[in-house]
């Protein structure tokens, strides 16, 4: 079968992906293939962080390969904290503390519009291609629900009553940002069937 690295090690992500493309790619971890360094994610942007692992991937395992990466994109602060969603309260990346900035910062703004942003970067015998989802929303004034992780229980969908973390997996993934990239990943990839 043919193989493909994706650049993570998060199970969640790898065992969606796997679901969709288990009969056509053999989809191997990070850490399947020996890779335990960090990668360099330092571009400042989306598309320039996926690009950035997905070719030092490449080019140093010498494999086809797919790297994602996200941010919340928040309209009143000009589009914040985006590539630096994962430590904007800091180094230590705490979810919690970065979601009480957030609201901090918002606290007397009405504008409200925000949203998650996935770019996932394709490399197949060195052509690059890239992928986007987007899934919009609003940035509420407080915490609701306790599933899902980062800004989920502050951020509700277009179209819900609900928060991502009162919604179930199945239910988010059907809607968000990483779903809309991974579909369109695996729409050209399932079209793509002669990659070597
Ligand atoms: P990553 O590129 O998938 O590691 O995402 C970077 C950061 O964005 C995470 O550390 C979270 O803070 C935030 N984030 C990404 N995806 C989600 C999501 O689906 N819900 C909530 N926060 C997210």
């Amino acid at each position: 079968m043919k193989k493909l690295i994706f650049a993570t090690n998060n199970e969640h992500k790898v065992e969606e992906i796997r679901n969709k493309l288990g009969g056509i790619f053999e989809i191997s971890t990070l850490k399947e293939i020996g890779c335990t360094e960090e990668i360099p994610e330092d571009s400042g942007t989306l598309e320039g962080n996926a690009l950035q692992k997905a070719h030092y991937l490449y080019n140093n395992y010498g494999c086809n390969c797919f790297a994602d990466d996200t941010g919340l994109e928040v309209e009143v602060l000009n589009n914040e904290p985006g590539v630096y969603s994962a430590r904007y309260a800091g180094e230590s990346k705490d979810s919690e503390a970065n979601m009480d900035k957030l609201l901090y910062n918002l606290k007397d703004k009405s504008n409200r519009n925000a949203r998650f942003r996935t770019v996932i970067a394709l490399i197949i015998d060195g052509k690059e291609y890239l992928f986007e989802g987007i899934a919009k929303g609003i940035i509420l004034t407080e915490r609701h629900g306790s599933k899902g992780f980062g800004y989920d229980p502050i951020f509700q969908p277009d179209g819900y009553n609900q928060s991502f973390a009162e919604l179930t997996m199945d239910e988010k993934n059907r809607i968000s940002h990483r779903g809309k990239a991974i579909e369109k990943l695996i729409e050209f990839l399932s079209k793509h069937e002669n990659i070597k």
